[in-house]
């Protein structure tokens, strides 16, 4: 009872106010909430102030998780109540399921007795999120909230970031503020690329060389790749991460309401597991942990050995990971060795398949029936297209639009991230003056201005398109801090692109957003490139 009537006192006053005065500058909210309207004062946070939450375990967890950041920066920490009928200057959070509300929309009313939220699913933590970057970028007795309206919810579902931990390996610790900066810009999803031809990084009990062998390798290419000349240092290189490792990043993230989806490459990409288990290619090897970046001939051999052992790293895969989504990789598998390989030749007169790209989809649909019969679903890079794709595969688009639109049309979901907008691996700037790094011009405009729904697609095709992700490729990004700079700023314009309606999106006014966020970067000490 209590609860209707704070949702009815809430919606009323963002009603009023919603006709009282447009949006402000000053409050600089990334991505910007779909309704924000500034009004006079502010809340007056200091550490008497309360945190009353109606839900200990949803709510609760949300609070905090925002205490823990106020601690980091602000050196606070809030009590937490759930005495709805406290009478004191509180935050006061309700989680609702309210049927009028979209999927994790929020209400926040900040006036200078309380700030009141709503949130339903992930909504609470979002407003909190939103309060964060209304805090001042600097440490005080007393913060000032400033008064305001907001009704926010976002436009796509699937609002993610990639991260490829094989070409260099990130400790536990650096993921998770991979995945803080995810959460704090109100996305949902960290892709993990979790296996390629330079190291496997994940431990699967039954074939422990993967991570033990596969995990390592004695050198790295040093500088730009070339074709010739190539040279490498000697230092041996490598890591992974335990089970507990995993279980403990799925918990961090999924308290942030960020999915974490595995990436296991196959049939392509497979040298690091190949030189720990031989057996499963073409020609039975030997096999190195490649020191070089790039595509390679060597590839999982297509035998019914080999998808059994697939099978079996995935199963032990699907159990690590309770999301629905498993990435099975899938792009750039040279047909070379499958050619000449009389097994895999063999497995083709047997399936009756007419060429190799139909061998690749049959690996694919082998593995589909098995991760479908656990209750999840497989995603591929959109190479699974080619020679039919698999009936319930989610299509990645990275090779521009194309494969997205043609999945669209097959009534296949899709992920956006054509490499034009989405791969932050590229130079966001003169090349001259920025950090090398793989190629291609992708500035921040650049990915502002990205819409990851074709119009080439009717509307009834437009809802499989779940949203779109970028993508951090990290043959030239040895070092976190390093990560950081090639994800932000872009990150932050992804996820306005991913959370406001195109019709509302303004590049000059994110703009002027940014440059005051970058007060709240430079306290949270979050390496980026300065906005000019
Ligand atoms: C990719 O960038 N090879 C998916
Ligand atoms: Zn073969």
């Amino acid at each position: 009872m209590k609860k209707y009537l704070f949702v009815s006192a809430l919606s009323l006053s963002l009603l009023i106010s919603a006709n009282v005065k447009s949006q402000n500058q000053e409050i600089a909210i990334l991505p910007k909430p779909v309704e924000l309207t500034q009004q006079k004062g502010s809340f007056k946070l200091n550490s008497k102030t309360i945190i009353i939450v109606n839900n200990k375990e949803t709510a609760g967890r949300d609070a905090e998780i925002f205490n823990q950041y106020l601690s980091k920066y602000y050196g606070k920490s809030l009590e937490v109540s759930q005495d709805l009928t406290l009478k004191t200057k509180a935050i006061k959070i309700f989680d609702v399921h309210d049927i009028t509300m979209p999927d994790d929309a929020y209400r926040m009313q900040v006036t200078p007795d309380s700030i009141l939220i709503e949130g339903k699913g992930a909504g609470v933590f979002y407003a909190l999120q939103s309060l964060r970057q209304m805090l001042p970028p600097t440490k005080a007795e007393t913060l000032d909230v400033p008064c305001v309206s907001i009704y926010d919810y976002p436009k796509y579902t699937w609002r993610g970031m990639h991260l490829d931990v094989c070409r260099h390996f990130f400790t536990t610790m650096e993921v998770k503020k991979y995945i803080d900066m995810i959460a704090f810009y109100k996305m949902n999803v960290f892709h993990w690329h979790l296996t390629d031809d330079q190291g496997w990084r994940i431990m699967i009990d039954k074939y422990p060389k993967l991570a033990t062998v596969g995990g390592f390798r004695k050198g790295t290419l040093i500088g730009k790749y070339t074709t010739t000349n190539q040279k490498f240092d000697t230092i041996r290189y490598g890591g992974y991460y335990t089970k507990e490792d995993i279980r403990d990043i799925v918990k961090y993230a999924s308290d942030r309401h960020v999915l974490v989806v595995p990436e296991i490459e196959l049939p392509g990409h497979s040298m690091a597991a190949l030189a720990a288990y031989p057996e499963y290619s073409c020609t039975g090897g030997t096999f190195e942990v490649s020191k070089l970046w790039g595509v390679f001939d060597d590839v999982y051999c297509t035998k019914d050995e080999t998808i059994n052992f697939l099978k079996d790293v995935l199963a032990e895969v699907m159990e690590l990971f309770p999301g629905k989504y498993i990435h099975i990789g899938g792009d750039e598998c040279p047909k070379t060795r499958w050619k000449v390989c009389p097994n895999c030749q063999a497995v083709m007169k047997r399936e009756g398949l007419k060429d190799e790209n139909e061998l690749q989809s049959y690996v694919v649909r082998s593995v589909e029936k098995f991760v479908n019969s656990k209750g999840k679903t497989i995603i591929g890079w959109d190479e699974i297209l080619e020679g039919g794709l698999a009936p319930n595969a989610v299509v990645m688009s990275w090779r521009g639009k194309d494969g997205g639109i043609a999945a669209a049309k097959l009534q296949h979901y899709v992920v956006m991230c054509p490499g034009e907008y989405c791969y932050l691996d590229h130079y966001q700037g003169n090349p001259a003056t920025e950090p090398i790094a793989i190629g291609g011009n992708t500035t921040v405009e650049k990915v502002y201005s990205f819409n990851p729904l074709p119009g080439e697609l009717t509307p009834d095709q437009k809802k499989y398109i779940l949203g779109a992700q970028g993508n951090v490729w990290t043959e030239y990004i040895a070092e976190y801090k390093k990560v950081e700079y090639m994800a932000m700023p872009r990150l932050i314009a992804l996820s306005e692109v991913l959370w406001l309606p195109e019709d509302k999106k303004n590049y000059a006014d994110f703009y002027i957003r940014l440059k005051k966020h970058t007060a709240l970067l430079d306290m949270m000490g979050i390496n980026y490139a300065k906005p000019k």
